[in-house]
């Protein structure tokens, strides 16, 4: 077992070329670095040690180099710096694509190798922060990697429930599709989902209950199906997959329904977006759509943790999680969200202590 203060092998998941289309496991690799189990003197950054990171089908977002800023910032691939002879790194610069062969041409050129980020549950292992403590079970955005340096600990929240499974924390206590279905049953809708294949279906009619779901990769005609399930109309549609979906759901949506708008993954490959022919359906139908992110509403985090956490314990809630063993699986585990490998919420166990 590693100690205070020690130097490590610190294995993480690169980007290794910006993405366009359809990413692929090769974009991507994991290398072994080494990283310290100590935090700077005089600092309020920690280490922790990475459990549980989080498969989110935003990551395919951050895999493209955008023009423009998006949302949120573009992974690092390729930054240059020169080693100097006690060993310390200057930072030369970032290039846009792979060149690993440049330091082998030119020793003192070393390759910085940041890891993709993103949610994840871990251990404090070392701490200048008053709040966070060695030993502590916290969760927050850290790297897919097994050692993690994190500046500013402020951004993380600790585990308050340790009783149920750690790895529910990755996903926040939650997976969309199966939560938002789970959540609108207890309040009394009448809830039909929609999966991409038999198993899947079967899962949310019989573990989630859900009142009725359908295979649409089965379905000819989406329009005719969503018909076939809702004869008087559509009040809310939960938004997570864009494209024909949409144009399909618009044209069955009751007058003055609403659509929360959380993602639209079948457009996140797509060089081109397909376009949704039949906007004025919104006017015509009164219809309120409105796009959030996760982050907006952090402030009721606490609220949300307690109330998911009852009712997981309770069992109103069940909770079906894929786990990758292993950061070795990890791209192929991100690839999987978007062919829908994944049963459940994808996760990757990079440690399970
Ligand atoms: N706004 C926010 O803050 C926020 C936060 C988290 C997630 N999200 C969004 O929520 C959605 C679900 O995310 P999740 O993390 O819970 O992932 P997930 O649903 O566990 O995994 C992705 C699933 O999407 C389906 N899928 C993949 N390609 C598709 C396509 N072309 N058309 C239709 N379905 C496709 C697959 O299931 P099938 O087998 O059924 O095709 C796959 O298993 C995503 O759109 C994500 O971007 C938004």
């Amino acid at each position: 077992m590693a100690t205070a203060g020690e130097e490590v092998p610190n294995k993480r998941v690169v980007l290794k070329r910006y993405v366009t289309g359809f990413p692929t496991e090769d974009a991507m690799e994991v290398v072994t670095g080494t990283a310290r189990l100590a935090v700077p003197p005089g600092s309020s950054a920690m280490v922790v040690k990475n459990l549980y990171v989080s498969c989110d089908p935003y990551m395919r977002g951050r895999m493209t180099k955008h023009d423009r800023p998006s949302y949120v910032p573009d992974f690092v691939v390729g930054e240059f710096a020169l080693q100097m002879g006690d060993g310390s790194t200057f930072l030369l610069c970032t290039l846009s694509f792979s060149a690993w062969d440049l330091t082998i041409l030119w020793p003192p050129l070393v390759q910085i190798l940041q890891a993709l980020v993103n949610f994840g549950v871990c251990k404090v292992v070392a701490s200048g922060h008053p709040d966070f403590k060695v030993g502590d079970l916290v969760w927050g955005m850290t790297g897919w990697e097994e050692y993690t340096l994190v500046p500013k600990p402020e951004s993380f929240s600790k585990i308050n429930h340790p009783e149920l499974p750690l790895s529910y924390y990755t996903g926040v206590l939650g997976a969309v599709g199966q939560i938002v279905g789970q959540l609108a049953k207890l309040t009394g809708c009448y809830v039909v989902g929609s999966a991409g294949s038999d198993e899947k279906v079967n899962l949310l009619k019989t573990k989630f209950g859900f009142d009725e779901a359908f295979n649409y990769k089965k379905e000819q005609d989406l329009d005719a199906a969503l018909r076939r399930y809702f004869p008087e109309g559509i009040d809310i549609y939960f938004e997570n997959v864009g494209g024909p979906t949409l144009e399909a759901v618009l044209n069955n949506m009751r007058n003055h329904g609403r659509i929360p708008v959380c993602g639209m993954i079948s457009q996140y490959n797509l060089e081109q977006p397909e376009g949704v022919h039949n906007l004025f359906q919104v006017v015509a139908k009164r219809v309120r759509m409105e796009g959030f992110m996760v982050f907006d509403y952090f402030s009721k985090y606490y609220q949300f943790e307690e109330e998911m956490a009852g009712y997981l314990k309770e069992g109103k809630i069940s909770y079906v999680e894929d786990i990758a063993d292993g950061l070795e699986k990890a791209p192929a585990a991100l690839i999987g969200l978007f062919t829908g490998r994944n049963i459940g919420k994808q996760l990757v166990a990079v440690a399970r202590e």
